[in-house]
């Protein structure tokens, strides 16, 4: 393994024990303020996550476009790359865990729309574990899908995503 691989997981790590830390002593101290934060910290991360998952199959469709090899296929690799580690991966971790934090503190655990938005949040998850084997496929110049494919899939996270905010501000049932 590359030095700058090794340092870049190191790093990556070290941010995350550090945000685990942060997490796990306001969460041990309970101020009663944390619920409004951690649902501010909860809407930034949706936004992030939500972001990236819009923006990722763009890419793909450009990317059909660019020979293997050239430059802009080159170019585009190292962006799903880098938006894939550095902004959704992250994002998603976040969401899932003040999410989960948020509806424990409430006692929401046992609401029926808590149960169909858990539900959309995996299979939006799931879709976010198939970009990422994209991502990989594209990496090796092994994409077999076609630009309409990823135009299609684009339309996935939004669809997804109406539905779990309609959910969680209207909480139908
Ligand atoms: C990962 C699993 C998730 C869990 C367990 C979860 C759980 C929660 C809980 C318990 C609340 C607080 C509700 C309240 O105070 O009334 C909340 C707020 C919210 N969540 Fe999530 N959530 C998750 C993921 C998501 C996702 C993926 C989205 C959007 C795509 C989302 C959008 C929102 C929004 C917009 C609010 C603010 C609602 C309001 O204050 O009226 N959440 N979430």
């Amino acid at each position: 393994m590359q030095v700058e691989t090794r340092f870049r997981i190191i790093r990556a790590g070290a941010g995350l024990a550090i945000a685990a830390a942060i997490f796990g002593a306001l969460v041990l101290w309970g101020p009663s303020w944390l619920y409004l934060w951690f649902k501010a910290f909860h809407i930034i991360a949706v936004i992030a996550w939500m972001a990236g998952m819009l923006y990722l199959p763009r890419l793909f469709v450009y990317h059909c476009e660019a020979a293997p090899g050239s430059v802009q296929s080159e170019t585009f690799k190292v962006m799903e790359r880098r938006l894939l580690r550095a902004i959704i991966n992250p994002a998603m971790i976040a969401t899932w865990a003040l999410g989960l934090w948020l509806a424990w503190d409430a006692g929401f655990f046992s609401d029926g729309w808590l149960h169909a938005k858990l539900a959309l949040v995996v299979v939006l998850s799931g879709v976010h574990g198939f970009m990422a084997r994209c991502v990989r496929d594209f990496a090796n110049d092994q994409n077999v899908r076609s630009q309409r494919y990823y135009r299609i899939l684009n339309e996935v996270p939004t669809l997804l995503m109406i539905l779990i905010v309609i959910l969680v501000v209207v909480k139908p049932f």
